[in-house]
């Protein structure tokens, strides 16, 4: 006798723990598409000019919530852009106003508007003991950013190089590596017993590089950091997966208008807001592992961020393929929602 497959499935309202909402058109177009799903997002600050002091957080967060329609409920979690000059009172006190609920480390030139970021570790030091001693964590985009390091490396060489020598001078500091694409963080998270946990993204559990390059190059495929070979998008899937409490979601749902994605220098980051549930529930079905999905999704963030899981719940029903929009409006221009793939069959019912 064979189990009736699953048809539906109730979880807690899913949070997203890496959101791009950028400013302006741009925020007002894709806020609702996240919104709609997602009860809580831990809110990228690379604005130009970026998001660096608690008054940035609080102005951003209050620009937020203007664009918010009145029928949609949402928290933004903020986070502020560690910079050299940053100033450990200023983090401390935005941490004890319940104003940014992190920091985010990128290192200078890694990705969209990280030039302010840092080069000298050094000098961000006394910042980190502070985060440490209060237990704000720090989000970090691990990628090094040395022109002699190849792009496909660049995440494997900044936890050798970067990310164990900060662990070690400051094994208290609560560390969330984002947006993982590789089997070797994979590894060195699950190797570490505490203060270490890991975001996945819905995209990088569903192309490898082939997507991008292979038969023609598909810049809606190209985000940063880019995507890998298959045998690390297999073990981002089995990480997703397992239910281990360090791995959860961070979309790293990256809008960027076509024009700007389409060009002979094109943006990296891939729009994955509108149809991110969906598109996990078809990966973890195809991993027999439906059950594991809430622990991904709901669970294991506000885990390690010491906050409550949701008390709403979300049902997905399987039926017939759901097709979202290929792109959204926005007052900046279209923006086209990533595509699997694969045909979609779970919707998130209303
Ligand atoms: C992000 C963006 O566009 O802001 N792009 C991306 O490819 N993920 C920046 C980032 O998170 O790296
Ligand atoms: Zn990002």
């Amino acid at each position: 006798m064979t189990d009736k497959p699953t048809t539906s499935l109730t979880i807690r309202r899913p949070d997203d723990w890496h959101l791009h909402l950028r400013d302006g058109a741009m925020l007002r177009a894709v806020l609702p598409e996240t919104a709609r799903h997602f009860g809580r997002a831990i809110i990228m600050p690379n604005l130009m000019p970026p998001v660096v002091t608690a008054a940035d957080a609080s102005a951003y967060r209050a620009r937020i919530m203007a664009a918010l329609p009145a029928d949609m409920s949402f928290t933004p979690l903020m986070t502020l852009y560690l910079t050299e000059d940053t100033d450990p009172a200023d983090v401390a006190a935005a941490h004890a106003n319940g104003i940014a609920t992190a920091v985010k480390l990128y290192p200078a030139g890694a990705t969209t508007n990280s030039a302010s970021g840092v080069r000298d570790f050094e000098k961000v030091r006394p910042v980190l003991e502070k985060m440490a001693e209060i237990g704000m964590p720090l989000c970090i985009h691990g990628e090094v950013t040395h022109s002699d390091v190849d792009i496909f490396d660049r995440e494997a060489v900044f936890i050798d190089k970067i990310l164990k020598p900060i662990r070690k001078k400051n094994p208290d500091l609560r560390i969330v590596m984002e947006h993982v694409t590789t089997l070797d963080a994979v590894d060195y998270v699950r190797d570490q017993p505490k203060n270490l946990a890991a975001t996945i993204t819905t995209h990088h559990l569903i192309i490898n590089r082939n997507h991008i390059l292979a038969g023609g190059i598909r810049p809606h495929y190209y985000c940063l950091p880019v995507a890998k070979r298959e045998q690390h998008r297999v073990a981002l899937v089995q990480a997703a997966v397992s239910g281990d409490k360090r791995f959860f979601l961070g979309t790293d749902s990256a809008p960027h208008t076509d024009p700007n994605k389409l060009q002979a220098c094109g943006c990296a980051g891939v729009f994955s807001a509108s149809n991110t549930m969906s598109c996990l529930a078809e990966v973890f079905e195809a991993a027999d592992a439906l059950d594991k999905l809430e622990a991904f999704t709901s669970l294991n963030g506000p885990r390690f961020y010491g906050l409550s899981a949701s008390d709403e719940a979300m049902t997905l029903t399987r039926g017939e393929p759901v097709t979202y929009p290929s792109h959204i409006a926005t007052g900046d221009g279209p923006v086209t929602v990533f595509d699997p793939g694969f045909p979609l069959h779970w919707r998130v019912a209303d």
